[in-house]
Parts: structure tokens; sequence; C-alpha cells
């Protein structure tokens, strides 16, 4: 029996799903945790893209049975979406999908409030619109909607009312009385959307415990990463879920006991998306050399991702607030023409150097990366599959992660592709 974690280290996309798609061969179940269809989550396999919003990762290995576990919030139109297109590319999931009758459903207003909050707010976050945040707002207030309520639909359109009724004064009044769709017509759209997925709704922590009583290994997926988190995260530039360890147990109804091993995702360098500073940004050019040579655009908004140099001071920090028990590092490959790359070992603020992740949104604001130089191994690196067989640098590099994190690198990523991916024991 196993129960092991796959996360985000960083500010999202990392590669994840990458990593989930590589491991998920040695479980039975994979169950995303948190987030919405704000995640865009990559599996390369076959030569064929595939890109996930709620659909766990593990989906296209046959066999394997998929959770959206109770801490998501459920866009029913994106999942709709997803379902069809695995269908057109005749991959069959029909037993193999569970949602969790406790998770909550992001409804048309939700959206509707993300967009408005966002372009009338002079301080955006640069959300991905996808109604994460109102979403969750409900569900801490206790007015959201969950999959449980559209199966008993007789109490909704009540209780769409009930949750609607703020929203309705707040647009009139905050956002240029732009208007919302009425409870009924809320209550009906989402019925439809829900008629074809019923038979996907079960009651997720008893299906999760009883299937690893029965011996069953599950693998938990994360969504965006741990500079996002809304506790431990840049806030408020960050999202509004537990996207670190603790959500693996609230967002699935596993108790702590049952968990092995929590592996990081980072990538050999950083990016991040939307609002909130990146510290170790590059400088334009060479910010766009990096873009382009690592395909960083958003898998779900399309936007240009900021790149920069691999953050010791954050890492060290995600390994800390996850108990990282190992480090997966992706995307090594795109360093390979590199003649110098650079690591930063702490932060100055206000002119004194720390090693810590500040609390303050102002010291964040004004912490300069204090960098370390490493020489690149100027050579293609994908396709070894043997640790070692990297070159001396890039062992050099990897090694120091591991060293100034004080946690395992225990797999590198070469490639996008499952094959290009080796294990370092
Ligand atoms: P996620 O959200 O963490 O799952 O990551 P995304 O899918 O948003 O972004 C990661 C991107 O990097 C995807 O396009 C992946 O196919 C790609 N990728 C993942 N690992 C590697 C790697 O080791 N090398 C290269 N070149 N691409 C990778
Ligand atoms: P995956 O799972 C990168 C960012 C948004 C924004 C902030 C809040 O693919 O790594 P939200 O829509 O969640 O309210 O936006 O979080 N963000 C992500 N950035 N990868 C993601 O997911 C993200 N999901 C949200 O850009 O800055
Ligand atoms: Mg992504």
């Amino acid at each position: 029996m196993s129960c092991d974690i796959v996360l985000g280290g960083q500010w999202g996309d990392e590669g994840k799903a990458k990593i989930i798609d590589f491991l998920s061969k040695d479980y039975d179940i994979i169950c995303r945790f948190q987030g919405g269809a704000n995640a865009g989550h990559t599996v390369v396999a076959g030569g064929k893209k595939f890109v996930f919003h709620l659909i766990p990762s593990g989906i296209l290995y046959p066999g394997k049975i998929c959770v959206l576990g109770n801490g998501l919030v459920i866009d029913l139109s994106s999942l709709t979406d997803e379902i069809k297109y695995l269908e057109s590319q005749n991959i069959s999931f029909s037993d193999r999908l569970k949602i969790s009758t406790l998770a909550h459903v992001v409804l048309p207003y939700h959206i509707l409030l993300d967009k408005a909050r966002e372009n009338k707010s002079s301080n955006k976050i640069g959300t991905t619109h996808r109604g994460i945040g109102p979403a969750y707002t409900d569900k801490f207030l206790r007015c959201g909607i969950r999959i449980a309520d559209l199966l008993n639909p007789d109490k909704l359109e009540e209780k769409i009312k009930e949750s609607i009724y703020e929203k309705k004064v707040l647009f009139q009044n905050a956002y240029s009385g732009q208007s919302i769709p009425e409870p009924s017509v809320v209550c009906e759209t989402i019925l439809k959307l829900f008629e074809p997925l019923k038979k996907y709704a079960i009651h997720t922590p008893y299906f999760l415990n009883t299937s690893i009583r029965q011996n069953k290994s599950v693998l938990m997926e994360g969504a965006q990463g741990a500079g996002l988190d809304i506790d431990f995260g840049s806030y408020p530039y960050v999202t509004s879920s537990n996207t670190t360890c603790g959500g693996a147990v609230t967002g699935s109804g596993v108790g702590l006991k049952n968990f092995s091993n929590i592996i990081g995702v980072f990538k050999a360098y950083i990016t991040r998306v939307g609002g909130g500073r990146l510290p170790t940004a590059l400088e334009e050019n060479n910010m766009k050399v990096l873009r382009e040579a690592g395909g960083e655009y958003g898998a779900t908004t399309g936007r240009p991702r900021n790149c920069g140099w691999f953050d010791g001071v954050q890492a060290k920090y995600a390994v800390i607030i996850n108990s990282l028990t190992q480090i997966a590092l992706t995307k090594i490959d795109i360093f390979d023409q590199y003649k110098k790359i650079y690591f930063c070992r702490a932060y100055k603020i206000k002119g004194k150097e720390t090693s810590e992740f500040p609390s303050s949104i102002e010291d964040f604001t004004n912490a300069d990366p204090v960098y370390m130089e490493f020489d690149g191994w100027e050579s293609p690196i994908a396709g070894i599959t043997d640790y070692k067989k990297l070159p001396d640098t890039a062992k050099k590099y990897l090694d120091f992660i591991q060293e100034y994190t004080g946690c395992p690198v225990g797999i590198v990523s070469t490639g996008p592709g499952r094959e290009d991916t080796l294990l370092c024991s």
C-alpha cells in the first residue's frame, strides 16, 4: 500500500503533469485534490500532447482510476469539454472517473465576479478568470453549491437564490450595474450540464479509504505551486486554495498517516504567470530567450510566463512547508545551450542578506536575489536515462540543489515525454 503526493514547488507549471503521468503506472488511483480549471496540466504521451484542467493527469493509463477530490472547485462546462476531448481521442474512461459529491461547483456568476473584480482592481492578481476565488469564497462563506446539491435538485434553485442575492447587489453597485443570470436560469443550465456527469459522482472519502484498506495505491495530484498557496505563498498574489501538502489531506479525506512520499516538482529555472513579483526574473532579452527555449506560455490562458533563475530561497521554503521527501527537477534540457547558469542562494532585503522567504509582501517586493554561478553543460541532455551518464556540470548543479534545499533530487526530467525521465538512485 502506498499513498504519495506530487505537488508544485514553485509558482505553478513546473511540469507536475509530466511527472504524474510518468509515475501513474505504479499507482491504482490518481486523485486531484485542489484548485479547478485554473490548472493547465500537459502530458505528452506517444508523441501526442494533452492538456488537462480538471481531470487527473493519470487518465491516459488504461485501468487507472481518476478522482476529482472534494477540495476542487469544478466548472462543469470545462469538465464536459475535457470529457468530450477524451472521447474524441478514443480514450475510454467511463468506469474510471469519479467526482466527489463534496466538491464545490463553479457557477457562471463566479466567473463573472472573478473577471469584474480583476477588471476593476488597481492591484490585479492576474487570475485565470476561471471563477476560482469567488467559488472558494462561497465555500468558506458557506453558501457554495456542491455536487451533492445537484444530486438533490429540489432545493437547488432556493440555494442558488440565497447565494446570488448579495452578488446582485455587488454587481449593481460596484461593477457598473452588470447583470447576472437569474437563479432559475443558473439552476437549469447547471442541471443540464450535470445530467451526463451524474454517473461519476460518488462519496470519494469512503471510496479512497476503502481502496487504501484494500491495498490500493493512491497518487495525489496537486495544482498550482507552493508560491501560490493561500497561506504560504506571496499573498495576496496567490490562488485561493492550499496547494501545499495539507491540501492533499483536506482535499481528499485521506488521513495523514497514510502518506509516504511527498514529491515537489521544480523546474531547473523558474516561471510565474499573472500578477506578483518573480524575484529572479531575467532582464527582457534574456527572458525572451528562455521563454522561447522552454515554450513558456500558459497551458490554460496562453499568457507568456515570466522566466527567471532557480530561486533557492523559495525552493527551500517549499521543501520545509511541504515536508518534501523528494524533488523532481524538470526541464534541465532547456539549459543545454547555456554557458552559465545562476542560482539564487539568498535575498538581500534593505541591505541585509537572508535565506528566509519573507512573510510580508513589502519585503518580498524589495528582495534582491544574490546569485551563485554554475558552468553549463553545453551539450544535449535529452535521452540520458542514467544519472551517472549526465555531464559532470549538470550533476554539480543537481547536487547543489539538493545540498542547498536539504532534499534529495529523486527524478530528473529531460524532455516532455514519458521516456525523457531518469531516476537518481
Ligand atoms: P504543470 O501545470 O505543472 O503540469 O506544467 P504545464 O503543463 O503547465 O507546463 C509544463 C510544460 O513543460 C509542458 O509544456 C510540458 O510538456 C513541458 N515539460 C515538462 N517537463 C519537461 C522537460 O523536462 N523538458 C521539456 N523540454 N519540457 C518539459
Ligand atoms: P498549474 O496547475 C500557474 C495563477 C494565476 C494568478 C494566480 C491566481 O497549471 O500549475 P486564480 O485563477 O487561481 O485565482 O489565479 O494564480 N495560477 C497559476 N499559475 N499555473 C497554474 O496552474 C495556475 N493557476 C493559477 O496566473 O497569478
Ligand atoms: Mg500548468
